[in-house]
Order: structure tokens, then sequence, then C-alpha cells
């Protein structure tokens, strides 16, 4: 099966011919990936498609080897594509907006690779990257590819602490960053957090590259810290380094359930392969002959998966243009700024994540602000990062009169695992869906003995191994802890850690994590880390923290603690404190702004706190209170906290 890069003419039609092409995925899996990987310059061909015997589930192809960044930008420029553009940066921010040809990224690339081969980086060097959405910080991932050096980048929004353990976790050569990131009527002054984290971290970093944006320089540390424009002005181009398909292009650290995040790591060959693929398939973006191309636009942060995998990797592996934002949905200046950014860039495709629609609707829920502008030129709106709940699906969908385009995916995986297909024409659009499974996927869901459950049936969302190209292959220096996290629960099969069913059509529906990771503004998060910040509080003796759902960020985080006998501090000021620890702990993307100080928390028998119980509450639904609950007397006690009444059967 080619994967087609021509525009297919009824990709908008209700006759979808994904069922003939996931079929034959599924008939010869390999024969498929190999066509796919035609799509790729490899220096040397691989052996094998997949092979089996080689980590915890596998590797794709193995024995070849290539270059990341060269396929993202000297591939293009050699066949004549170096005038056009690759990334055009629009910041809201600094009201200010760049564009940057092919040829010109691959020189600014190729100069900072230099730069960092200068420092000593060479393949399989690690290099942190503290940086905001300017285009320097796709150059620095890229010139990390173009070396073999693995990048590490890690969302502005986290805090010193944060920053630390990932330090200390990629043990970084070199740390790339900026001096600050811009929100909205704040400067977050970066470079202070920076410092913080090394003095925090065991491991300390050589050297640090600073990026000076002028609403405020840095100090620099002398000996140790350097600017990124003068180490870049003063490089030698360095060409790119043949890298192994299976050697990591990146680890990003995400959240699992325990307060320590986990390094996923992303190889290559499997990953130039699998976006390269997805971008006419599910996108439907094409470039043209020449300059042209259409624009594709991702509204995520490179600190995320889908900022790595389409702000920057995927539309520059497939040779179109990707647009850059520094803003926000609202707010810089007002509701209409994305319908100005698109139709300023001719934008074809717009990628999100609901809650910043959410964040729109409650602004300009009658698209006033929509209406000015001409978005002749987007064809679909693509939403990922949690579920989109019905309403806001069916709101966006008639505003814009467009596709609306779920799908679900998570840092693990790289790509989307569901979707519907522009390149195949569009499988039925049913608001509250993920769509249908990507080729490469066998998404199945099990029940908790690991039996399938029937169409329509809720239970465990597991993807049958192996994974596809692009997803995550193991876990940074932790082959067990992939195996433990991922594979034990459900032997042959992935788990994906989230709840859902496959409808009769063979549509997902995903409806929430098994676990306790929370989804807050699109942003994953862990509640166990957030505990473990409470719980270091002098006046807590212990707490739980659970989601509760927000009109705008989906849901947000409640901590309920239970303070240690004794203690006859004022609540309020107990609850302030709690609340600014967790942001210098974490960072102000936790968005944790809600500590309940509770006379006891409902546990089981056998002491476990029964946290799903609570997040029902909160939620306002009628609990599950399981029959081992050691005294029922305290949900009653919770529910008067959470002003809802608790229904206890
Ligand atoms: N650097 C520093 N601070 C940051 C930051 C960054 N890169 N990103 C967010 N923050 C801060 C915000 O300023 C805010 O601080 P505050 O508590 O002082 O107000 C805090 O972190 C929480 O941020 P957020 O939850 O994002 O709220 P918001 O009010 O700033 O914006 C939305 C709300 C909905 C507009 C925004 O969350 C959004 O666009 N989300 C989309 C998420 C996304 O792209 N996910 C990826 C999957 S597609
Ligand atoms: P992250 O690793 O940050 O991308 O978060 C992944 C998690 O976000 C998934 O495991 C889901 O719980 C949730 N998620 C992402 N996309 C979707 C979607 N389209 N529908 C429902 N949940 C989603």
């Amino acid at each position: 099966m080619a994967l087609s890069t021509s525009h297919m003419p009824d990709a908008i039609a209700n006759v979808s011919k994904y069922p003939d092409y996931y079929a034959a995925w599924r008939s010869d899996p390999e024969a498929y990936w190999r066509k796919a990987a035609e799509t790729i310059d490899w220096i040397k061909p691989f052996d094998q498609v997949f092979d089996p015997q080689i980590g915890p589930f596998g590797v794709w192809f193995p024995g070849g080897v290539m270059n990341t960044s060269a396929n993202c930008l000297d591939r293009h420029v050699d066949h004549g594509a170096g005038d056009r553009i690759a990334i055009i940066w629009d910041s809201a921010m600094e009201g200010r907006i760049e564009r940057y040809t092919y040829r010109a990224l691959r020189d600014r690339v190729a100069k900072v690779a230099g730069a960092l081969a200068a420092r000593g980086i060479a393949k399989g060097d690690r290099v942190v990257i503290y940086m905001p959405m300017v285009p320097e910080a796709a150059i620095a991932m890229l010139a990390c590819a173009r070396l073999g050096a693995i990048h590490s980048v890690v969302f502005g929004g986290f805090a010193a602490p944060e920053l630390a353990a990932r330090i200390d976790a990629a043990r970084p050569k070199l740390i790339i960053a900026a001096s600050c990131g811009l929100e909205p009527g704040r400067i977050v002054a970066y470079k202070p957090i920076l410092d913080d984290a090394i003095a925090r971290a065991t491991h300390k970093p050589a050297r640090c590259l600073i990026f000076q944006r002028t609403a405020a320089p840095a100090t620099m540390i002398a000996g140790r810290d350097e600017g990124y424009l003068e180490a870049e002005a003063a490089a030698t181009p360095h060409d790119p380094v043949p890298v192994a398909a299976t050697d990591p292009l990146y680890v990003l650290y995400t959240s699992g359930t325990t307060g320590k995040p986990k390094g996923i790591v992303r190889d290559n060959g499997g990953h130039a392969v699998a976006l390269a693929a997805s971008i006419p398939l599910i996108f439907d973006v094409h470039s043209g002959q020449g300059a042209a191309s259409e624009v594709m636009w991702t509204a995520s942060d490179v600190g995320w998966v889908v900022g790595h995998s389409y702000i920057v990797y995927g539309p520059l592996l497939a040779g179109v243009t990707t647009l850059m934002y520094e803003g926000k949905p609202v707010g810089t200046p007002d509701a209409g700024a994305f319908w100005r950014v698109c139709a300023e860039h001719h934008v074809k495709t717009l990628f999100t994540a609901p809650t910043a629609l959410r964040a729109i609707k409650q602004q300009d829920s009658e698209g006033k602000l929509l209406a000015p502008y001409n978005l002749s030129k987007l064809e679909a709106l693509f939403l990922a990062g949690e579920r989109c709940d019905p309403p806001t699906a069916k709101w966006i969908a008639a505003l814009l009169e467009k596709p609306v385009i779920d799908n679900w995916w998570q840092t693990e995986t790289g790509w989307p695992i569901s979707a519907r297909f522009r390149g195949l024409g569009l499988t039925v659009f049913k608001p509250g869906s993920g769509g249908r499974p990507c080729p490469g996927y066998d998404v199945q869901v099990l029940d908790e003995s690991g039996q399938p459950n029937p169409p329509g049936e809720v239970g465990a969302l597991v993807i049958r191994l192996p994974l596809p190209p692009g997803c995550a292959p193991t876990l940074w220096q932790d082959d067990a802890g992939y195996r433990r996290a991922y594979l034990e629960a459900y032997p042959g099969w992935y788990c994906t850690g989230d709840a859902g069913m496959v409808d009769a059509d063979g549509d997902v529906w995903v409806m929430g994590r098994t676990d306790d990771i929370i989804n807050v503004a699109g942003h994953r998060l862990s509640t166990g880390a957030m505990e473990e910040v409470l719980a270091s509080h002098p006046d807590v003796a212990e707490c739980a923290v659970i989601g509760k759902p927000d009109a705008i960020k989906g849901e947000v985080p409640l901590g309920l603690v239970v303070l240690k006998s004794g203690v006859n501090r004022d609540h309020a000021t107990i609850q302030k404190e709690l609340v600014k620890l967790v942001r210098e702990c974490i960072g102000p993307v936790a968005a944790f702004k809600d500590a309940l100080v509770v006379p006891r928390l409902p546990k089981t028998r056998s002491g476990k706190i029964l946290r799903a119980t609570m997040r029902q509450m909160a939620g306002g639904a009628n609990p599950v209170v399981p029959p081992t609950i050691e005294d029922a007397a305290v949900l009653d006690q919770i529910a008067a906290l959470l002003k809802v009444t608790s229904h206890i059967a």
C-alpha cells in the first residue's frame, strides 16, 4: 500500500478508504512499514523491518543508518526546495513574525550543531533544552539530531525542582535555555530557574548556551554560560552524523503514576518513518514543487510530545511549512487570536487541545471575533491532548463548518493511536470519539481478567504488541521499568493507562485514565508528584490529590490534607502555603489552586486511600463506595466540605 502524497478528491466525503487501508496493514504489517520507509533517506538500508528479539518488545529498522536532521532539512534543500518556507514564527507576545526557508533553517541548524560539537557534544550525549516557543528551540532540537546527540526538552512551565529532576535523570553535558519566556502580563525569567535547578541537581552540566531575549536578558555565570547566538555566529557548520535507526533521537520526560517522571525514549528511524507517513495520511498536508507548500499549525508547545511531533519533526520530515506560535488562544490580545493566525498565514490544518477551544468559547461563543477573518484556506481542525467533550466538538464544528478530528495518543506513542484520516476520506464525525485505530495499532478493550470486551463495553484500552514504528521502544536506561509500566498488566499487550471502549463501527472512545494521572488544560500531570509535595509540608500528616472537573481546563487538581495532631494554625494560611509550595516545586503548569483541610481521608480496611471515590464526589457523581471501606461516615464529612451531597448506598 503506497502512502500517497497526492491530494485525494474524496478527502472530505463521507466515503472512506480507511477499512481497506487498515486491512492492508493488518494483513502484512512488514510490507506496509517497508513501503512507508521509502519516504525516508537512508544512508544504509535496514537489515530487517522489525526485530522482536531486542528490547522490551522489539525494534524497528535495525541495521538502518540515517540522520533525522538531514531528513528534515538537507533532503528538501538538495531536492530544490531550499526556498520553501520551513518555519513561520508568529509571536503574539512580541508582535513579531519571522519566516525561515528550508535553506536558512538548515544553515542555522548546521551552525548550532557546529557550536555544540565545538563544546564537546557528540553522538549519544544528552542536551537539555529549556526554552519557550521561539524558533531557536526547534533549531536546538534539530542541531542535536544532526549530531546524534539526544535532546531532552523541558516545558517552560515547570519549576526548578522538576527541571533539576530531569537534569539528574538525563545527565546532560550541556543545557540550552532562553533567558525568559513571555506569558500574558508577566515575564517568566527562565535563567534564575535554570541556575536554581543546576544548584539543586547532583549532575552539573559543563556548559549552558543562553538565548538572550530583550524582554529579560540573563546574567551569565562565567566559565559555564555563553550566548546562544554568539556561539552560533562563531561556529563552523556541521554535517549530519550517521546514526543507527535504533539510536535514541530524544528523551521526553512525562508524568507517571509516581512522583518520578518517566523518560520516554524516541528512536531515529521508526520515528522518522511513522511521522512522515502520518502527515499525508492523517493531516493531508502536502508540499508542492520548489517553494510551494501548505501550512500546518500545531498550537501546542515544543515542551510536549504534540509539539515535538507536529510543530517540529513531522512537518519538516514531510517538507511542509510549520507554524510556531508564541501566544495563547485568549488574551493575546483576544479570543480571535487563533483565527487571525490562520487567516494571516493561510493555515490548512490547525491542531490544538480542546481546552484552548473551551477558553475561546467562554469568551466568544458566537464567533464574533472569528467573523472578520477569511478562513477559506483552513480545511480541518485537529484536537488531542485530552478527550474533547461533545458540546465543544459540536460548537466548533458548527462555527468553523470544517471537519473536526479528535485524535488519541500519548507521549509514549509519539503519534496518534486513533484518528480520522483526511488522506483516505473521513469516516463519520462522532463527537466525543477519538476515531478509528491508525494503521499500526490493533486497539482492543480488555476486562479485568484480560478477556476482550464486546463492542460498546468499557474496559482497559490496550494495543497488541509490537507497537508500531515511532512508539517508545523503552524508557531511558530502564527496560525493566518499561516492562513493569506497560507490558506486565496484560501479557502480549501494551497497556495505555486509558479506559474506554470501541463501538460497533470500530471507533474508539477514550473515557479517562485508569491511574492517578490527571489532564489539566491538556497537560499531563501526576497527582502522585503533587502528593509528595503536600506531604513535605511540616503540618501535613497525610494527603490525597484528585482531579476535579473544570469548565475550561477539563480538570484541575484538588488537594485534600489531614493535619498532624496538635497543629492549630489557621487553615487558610496553611492552604496558601500548600498552593505556593506546589507552584514552587512543580511549577505554575500544575494549576494547583485548591487545598482542603479534612479531618480524615476515606480508606479501605487495608489502608488504601479511596481517591476514585473522592474524584467521583468532586465531580458531583454518585460515588462507587467499595464494601471494604473502613468508615463510610468519612465520605459524608468530605462531601460536606466539597459542598456536594454524597449518595452512599
Ligand atoms: N512557561 C512559563 N509558565 C507557563 C508556561 C510556560 N511555557 N505555560 C503556562 N505557564 C503558566 C501560565 O502562565 C499559568 O500561570 P498562572 O498560574 O500564573 O496564571 C500556569 O502556567 C497555568 O497555565 P495553563 O494551565 O496553561 O493556563 P493558562 O490560563 O495560561 O492558559 C489555556 C489556559 C487553555 C489557554 C492553555 O492551557 C492552553 O492553550 N492549553 C493548550 C495545551 C496544549 O497545547 N497541550 C498540548 C496538547 S495539544
Ligand atoms: P500526553 O502523554 O501528555 O500526550 O497525555 C496522554 C494522555 O492524554 C492519554 O493517555 C489520554 O489520557 C489523554 N488523551 C490524549 N489525547 C486524547 C484524546 N484525543 N481523547 C481522550 N484522551 C486523550
